[in-house]
């Protein structure tokens, strides 16, 4: 027999004592067995990769006040920490549908869920717009509750081949279903210095709009290719290099944010099919059924204080929030990604 040993394979290490790209960070890929790295790392304020952190977790279960036997809906399901507190509280006898545009996140949950004793009896996933909700109310019957926690989770963010982050090199794609529609890069490609100055201001506010999109098209015309995220950033940093010293650095990075959100916004359509849902909303909720809205800028949130607002004035809702509900100041500190979430809500008559 032969006695001898395999060759031990060593596992790649970390070339410092801190992972720095995602790939390295391979403990918090897999938070069911390094729970105490993962632990360590939340106790720093910051998220885990390929984790999300659910944002106002008790304000939107005290307000949508579920009782077991509901049938509700997570418009926005994601990494389904959510979805998992609205389990808990509609069974036994309740059901939750969840639906996400996100191809590549979307079986990773639903393989969780079903690890934690959700499984498709009481919890139908679908891979759906939120768009179509009526869609679901038409197979589920009038929905008890609605939960929609707009705009993108951090797996989406903190995987560089998604293109949502301009802190590592990825594809400047910024979809979040990657197998429809046009990347950010291409939508580049396309478009006038009008529409992308008109779009950065419309869709972020952006201060320096006009000369961040002169930036981008004048190298367009010159026929450079701008096919990554950190390309964009390093053109968005150089115009902005007449700003003074002391502050540049930072305005520069928050004009990036800016252009990132605006950018990912037009790709996916944000505003188009957020005004869909929230039209559609009233032919999906049962009477007395609630809904539940976070949002992360100005632009969603205007659109839903202007939709609730118009509903209740026509009475088709009976009560709306006055003022939006914010996270708490320990929840904005331990997770600074909920710092700009403000969560609005409707009761139907
Ligand atoms: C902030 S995350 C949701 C996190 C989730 N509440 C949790 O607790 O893990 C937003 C999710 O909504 C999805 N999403 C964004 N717009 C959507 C749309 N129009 N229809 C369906 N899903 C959408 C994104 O793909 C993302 O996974």
């Amino acid at each position: 027999m032969d006695d001898k040993k395999p060759e031990r394979v060593r596992r790649e290490r970390y070339k410092g004592t801190h992972p720095k790209s995602y790939k390295e960070k391979y403990k918090e890929l897999q938070p069911d067995i390094y729970k105490e790295d993962i632990a360590k790392v939340m106790d720093q304020g910051r998220t885990p990769a390929g984790m999300h952190r659910s944002i106002c977790v008790n304000e939107i279960m005290k307000f949508l006040s579920i009782v077991p036997g509901q049938i509700g809906l997570d418009a926005t399901l994601g990494y389904g920490g959510h979805s998992a507190e609205m389990l808990k509280l509609l069974l036994p006898g309740g059901r939750l549908y969840a639906i996400d545009v996100d191809p590549i996140e979307l079986p990773r949950t639903r393989d969780r869920l079903a690890a934690l004793g959700f499984g498709p009896d009481v919890l139908v996933i679908k891979k759906m717009n939120f768009s179509g909700i009526d869609q679901i109310a038409s197979e589920a019957g009038p929905l008890n509750f609605v939960l929609a926690d707009l705009g993108v989770s951090s797996m989406q963010i903190d995987n560089p081949e998604r293109g949502f982050s301009f802190k590592i090199e990825g594809p400047l794609d910024l979809r979040l279903n990657p197998n429809s529609g046009k990347p950010a890069s291409a939508l580049l490609k396309n478009i006038s210095l009008q529409k992308l100055e008109d779009l950065f201001i419309e869709n972020a506010d952006e201060p320096y709009a006009e000369k961040i999109a002169k930036a981008i098209i004048t190298r367009i015309e010159k026929g450079v290719l701008i096919a990554t995220t950190t390309h964009l950033q390093q053109i968005i940093t150089e115009a902005l290099e007449f700003l003074p010293a002391n502050t540049r650095k930072e305005l520069t990075k928050k004009s990036c944010q800016r252009c990132f959100q605006a950018l990912r916004i037009a790709v996916n359509d944000e505003f188009g099919v957020l005004d869909k849902f929230l039209e559609k909303l009233p032919l999906a909720l049962a009477p007395g059924g609630r809904v539940a809205i976070l949002s992360f800028h100005s632009g969603e949130d205007r659109r839903v204080k202007k939709s609730f607002q118009s509903l209740f004035r026509e009475g088709i809702y009976s009560e709306i929030a006055p003022d939006p509900i914010r996270p708490t100041a320990e929840e904005s500190n331990t997770n600074p990604r909920a710092r700009s979430a403000k969560l609005r809500w409707a009761i139907m008559k």
